[in-house]
């Protein structure tokens, strides 16, 4: 079964890969969506208001999309359904637990936990002060211990487990070094919640070869790699050449699985607005100025910059990129040039945001097919709604003993 949704997603993705695959942040232009120009003809004619609705309401889109992209599946297609498993919050949890966490984190928490029954021994992968584990033990009586590499979370963590009591082993440890490989044991439920992209691959890896029982994950943050290009976790994924792995996934193509706007609020979305206007302003500029056609990353800055003005901005991009640059008194140029093409990027990413999900998906079921070409009885649901968080995908997987 998860191969064949896999297949599907697969074919789906790869046929469509004009639509997703591409950076859109260099060009100068839209991209040709293989001469699909009645697409590029619509996004022309949304205003803002249009812009600001499709961002906002993908399935109020859909309808019109569909017109010049036929094949198009709506966001909420039963191919990208997910079985969900999301438990009510439980209100008799003392409170003493959920002291220092916030309140989405503690709904992902407490709800990632109901899903962790039985007896084994608990590890808790990249566990930050190992919130979870503590609430784990509190529902299980299980015992837990945690890897993190941050030796103030780990303490910290030690400070709470010690307060409430309950024996909790912290371990500090690079797990990309390998250092926590030896934790893991056969007899053990490994549990990550939200780590990021090679921490929690690492982590399947280091499960199959332990055959550890029980692994539950919720992946996240796919792009956090150190291999440029994408390389799938499954066999089965990296075998078949007429998978989508063979178009090369990029880390922006990563980084799109989990672009999500909506959760954001209204200044935070107003500021990234800024940034990337200003951002693609400067490229206009040093285009200009330097006479070149490549573009030039600008690197990630004090977000103190964006209450400056675009010519502080810039005279801090030239001062750091050490750039021959004389900055004219007047950029309102640049800015104008920079604004039509944040427009058009905002508007192809009304279109890539309907292959955010499946992209996803594709990559957790090459995690969860890892699993199962291991032995493992796989399953994949939803432990939380997605406005708790947007990465509410679980991978649950089980050896049979
Ligand atoms: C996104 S946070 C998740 C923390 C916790 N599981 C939670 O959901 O609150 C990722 C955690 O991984 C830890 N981490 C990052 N790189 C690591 C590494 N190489 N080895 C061990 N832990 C690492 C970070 O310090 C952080 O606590």
């Amino acid at each position: 079964m998860l191969k064949h949704t896999f297949n599907h997603i697969d074919s789906y993705l790869t046929a469509h890969k004009q639509y997703w695959h591409y950076n859109a942040f260099p060009l100068l232009d839209y991209p040709s969506f293989e001469n699909n120009s009645e697409l590029i003809d619509l996004l022309e004619s949304f205003d803002d208001t249009a812009l600001k609705l499709y961002q906002q309401n993908p399935s109020l889109l859909y309808p019109i999309l569909k017109k010049v992209i036929p094949d198009l599946l709506a966001i909420d297609d039963q191919l990208f359904a997910i079985e969900k498993r999301n438990k009510q919050v439980q209100s008799d949890i003392p409170f003493w637990l959920k002291n220092g966490i916030k309140g989405r984190k503690w709904v992902q928490i407490d709800q990632f936990s109901d899903h962790v029954k039985g007896k084994l021994p608990v590890l808790e992968w990249c566990a930050g002060k190992g919130h979870l584990g503590r609430l784990i033990h509190h529902k299980t009586q299980v015992d837990v211990s945690a890897v993190e590499w941050n030796e103030s979370l780990c303490e910290q963590g030690t400070q709470l487990a010690e307060q409430l009591q309950i024996k909790q082993d912290f371990s500090v440890a690079n797990v990309l070094l390998g250092e926590a490989d030896p934790l893991l044991k056969a007899q053990q439920h490994v549990v990550a919640l939200h780590a990021c992209g090679d921490l929690h691959v690492h982590l399947i890896e280091c499960a199959k070869s332990s055959k550890t029982q029980k692994v539950t994950i919720s992946p996240c943050c796919y792009h956090l790699t150190q291999h440029e290009e994408y390389r799938p976790v499954s066999l089965y994924a990296a075998e078949s050449s007429q998978l989508l792995s063979s178009i090369h996934l990029s880390k922006q193509d990563l980084k799109l699985a989990v672009a999500q706007q909506s959760t954001s609020g209204e200044r935070q979305t107003a500021l990234n607005d800024q940034e990337v206007w200003w951002r693609l302003s400067f490229d206009c500029l040093q285009k200009s100025l330097l006479n070149t056609n490549t573009y030039l990353n600008v690197p990630s800055f004090p977000k103190t910059l964006l209450s400056a003005d675009f010519h502080q901005f810039s005279a801090w991009v030239v001062e750091t990129k050490a750039l021959d640059i004389e900055l004219p008194t007047d950029l309102t140029h640049f800015l104008q040039a920079g604004l039509v093409r944040f427009n058009r990027l905002r508007r192809c990413e009304l279109v890539s945001q309907f292959f955010r999900r499946p992209l996803e998906l594709w990559l957790v079921y090459d995690r969860a097919l890892s699993l199962q070409e291991a032995g493992y009885q796989v399953t994949l649901f939803t432990f939380c709604e997605s406005h708790i968080t947007p990465r509410n995908l679980l991978i649950q997987a089980s050896l049979e003993v």
